[in-house]
């Protein structure tokens, strides 16, 4: 079975999973939160080598204070209670996105985690936070035309692998495969350019009812994928 090297996914549903049960949205979001651990765990067992989701999104901050607060709390702790597996499974943390809009407070606790597990070589989990999209592709030409001035790249040498290497996830290859729970069939602003040849699968259940179960069912439908890249 060829299974996915870089798995994406987009967390959706919380709101709704907490909804259906009558309890508040920050509770969908507690229990969402847990389910990332599981996911992580289960991907590393079943040879996926990078998971890459995404947390809270650039036009996230649309929402109500209240929200965002518990959100980044729930995420906080998380991060906190998370470091000591990380070195033990050997897996290195990062985040991706903007950081000079989320509160000091949790920048810091996700900047020691990264710092920490910098040279863990297992798994790479990327966290995507206040991450857009076209934010990512705006920044890298911002950063090209900064190099430019400074005549450190020439324009001959913008390629398109060149520009990859600009962007958030660099030299990391592309997702092979990406889930989007909830039902809900649109990237929302996520890896806009990463995703340019990615298989997409969107279950039903919403993300607090993702488990190790509907992952594994997700790289079995992956696997039944022909992937053609332009070719016959
Ligand atoms: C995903 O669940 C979590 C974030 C976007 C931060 P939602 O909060 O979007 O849940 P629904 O889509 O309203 O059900
Ligand atoms: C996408 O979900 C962002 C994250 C999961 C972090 P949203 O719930 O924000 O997306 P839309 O608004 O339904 O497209
Ligand atoms: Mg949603």
């Amino acid at each position: 079975m060829n299974g996915p090297h870089h798995i994406a996914i987009i967390m959706d549903g919380n709101g709704r999973w907490a909804k259906k049960r009558g309890l508040p949205r920050t509770i969908g979001h507690r229990e969402g939160v847990k389910r990332i651990k599981e996911i992580v765990r289960e991907a590393k067992k079943l040879g996926v080598k990078i998971l890459t989701i995404f947390a809270f999104s650039t036009e996230n901050w649309n929402r109500s204070k209240n929200e965002i607060k518990f959100l980044f709390q729930y995420l906080n702790i998380f991060l906190k209670n998370y470091k000591k597996e990380l070195m033990r499974k050997d897996i290195r943390l990062k985040a991706i996105g903007r950081r000079d809009r989320i509160d000091k407070n949790s920048i810091r606790q996700v900047e020691v985690v990264e710092e920490l597990t910098k040279d863990n070589k297992s798994f790479i989990f990327n966290i995507a936070l206040d991450y857009g999209g076209r934010w990512d592709i705006t920044e890298a030409a911002r950063r090209i035309v900064s190099d430019y001035q400074n005549k450190l790249v020439s324009k001959e040498a913008i390629t398109e692998d060149f520009f990859q290497q600009y962007l958030s996830l660099g030299g990391l290859a592309s997702p092979d495969l990406l889930i989007r729970t909830s039902g809900e069939q649109r990237i929302s602003n996520f890896l806009l350019w990463d995703l340019a040849y990615t298989e997409l699968y969107f279950p039903q259940k919403y993300w607090p009812d993702f488990n190790v179960m509907e992952l594994e069912k997700a790289i079995e439908v992956y696997s039944q994928r022909i992937r053609k890249f332009g070719k016959i």
